[in-house]
């Protein structure tokens, strides 16, 4: 049995003047460096007994508690766990409306499609842009309550080349991993004439959308965009300087992943439906599977594989896919306790996916890790250990939050 966890120390309330001061965290009974050079040299460069320090916006120092150097401000984790902050790689925050009604229905034995997408679209295009704005605000203070201090996310509920560029300059204003997803499904006004939207979203779609975003995805699929018109927009993006990633073999087999490794795609998000020529290609390549088991949780569908892809050596990340349809959840804790209960996964590599797996996925190398030079994203758990996240699924564990050295929750 683990032991109780004593009471948290009051923490001092975080200094103006960050940039001049060093804080030490000490006292952490279990720290997560995701460094393998560190600590028990796993993966998880797990130290026992440690202490981090960090001063301005950077992780300075990790290493035993009793061997922290002096510094400004000090901090007792009253033997708590710290980890890096989680890296959310792949969400639709900018959307107005609900789909309880979607929800219920499917609740009760009707099947999810690409095609509820539009509900969103109808209720977004209606919002104005401080609705929207006011929306994305709440989610992320949702998803940073729970440990979330990265988050990508995409348009994709506009459809025009107005609603398309508003949702990304909304979303520039908090992220610096936004993605124009102009080719989430057909707009239905190109219903009847579905290369003349792919034409729109390769030509002034993008252009209107390119100024604001780093990352440009296509959601491959089935009453969606088959290969050819992935390859299409995805190379269009590419010639505009977006990287690719691409939603692929959500809901059934499919080109998506292979055509994300032949085009060097940072992700394949997804990944429920794999060949063996799909993780082939996978463990050839530098595209991170990226795994969103609120997705499945939520329609009911069979769980993506995890440990067939970590067998075959894939890189693997877990993110929520947090949109109003198919995952309306913000919870990194909650994707982890699904990806340890039923997607074959350990604690640790869950941690692991949720952290440096997500950084990976965006190919950030600052974010993610928590050794010296590394951004001062933390999270501390109100527990001992970072398997408690699987352990002790739908508590609350998350008892503090540093993002870039400043303490936010
Ligand atoms: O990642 N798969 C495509 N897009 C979203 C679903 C969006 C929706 O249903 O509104 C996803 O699951
Ligand atoms: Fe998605």
């Amino acid at each position: 049995m683990t032991a109780p966890v004593p009471a948290p120390t009051p923490i001092a309330p975080h200094e103006d003047d960050t940039m001049s001061s060093s804080t030490a965290i000490t006292n952490i009974a279990a720290l997560v460096t995701n460094d393998p050079s560190l600590g028990d040299g796993s993966p998880l460069g797990l130290i026992q007994d440690a202490a981090v320090v960090i001063e301005g916006d950077r992780v300075t120092w990790t290493g035993e508690s009793s061997k922290a150097p002096a510094t400004d401000n000090r901090v007792d984790a009253g033997g708590r766990a710290v980890l890096p902050g989680f890296v959310d790689s792949h969400s639709h925050l900018v959307f107005a409306g609900d789909r309880t009604q979607e929800f219920n229905a499917r609740m009760s034995g009707r099947a999810y499609s690409a095609g509820g997408i539009r509900t969103t679209v109808a209720a977004t295009r209606a919002a104005s842009d401080a609705e929207l704005a006011a929306n994305l605000t709440h989610y992320l203070a949702e998803a940073l309550r729970q440990g979330t201090t990265t988050f990508e996310t995409k348009s994709g509920y506009g459809l025009t080349v107005e609603d398309e560029a508003r949702a990304l300059r909304i979303a520039a204003e908090h992220t610096d991993e936004v993605t124009y997803l102009g080719a989430h499904i057909v707009s239905p006004d190109y219903a009847d004439d579905p290369a003349a939207y792919v034409a729109l979203v390769t030509g002034e779609m993008l252009d209107a959308c390119a100024p604001h975003a780093r990352w440009i995805d296509v959601f491959c699929e089935k009453g969606a965009f088959d290969g050819d018109q992935a390859r299409a927009i995805l190379t269009a993006g590419k010639a505009k300087g977006l990287h690719p990633r691409i939603h692929a073999n959500q809901l059934s087999y499919g080109p998506g992943v292979q055509l994300a490794v032949e085009l060097d795609a940072a992700s394949a998000d997804h990944c429920t439906h794999l060949t063996d020529a799909d993780v082939d290609a996978l463990a050839s390549g530098d595209t991170v599977a990226t795994l969103l088991p609120g997705a499945e949780f939520s329609t009911r569908a069979e769980w993506p594989d995890a440990r067939r892809l970590l067998d075959a050596g894939v890189t693997v990340a877990l993110s929520t896919d947090c949109n109003p349809g198919s995952s309306f959840t913000s919870s990194m804790p909650f994707c982890i306790a699904l990806g340890v209960r039923d997607m074959g996964m350990t604690p640790d590599e869950a941690v692991w996916s949720a952290t440096a797996g997500g950084a990976a996925a965006l190919r950030r190398t600052d974010i993610g890790r928590l050794a010296p030079g590394a951004r001062a994203d933390l999270t501390l758990l109100d527990a001992p250990s970072h398997v408690h996240l699987a352990y002790r699924p739908g508590v609350p564990l998350v008892s503090g939050v540093w993002r870039s050295g400043v303490q936010v929750v």
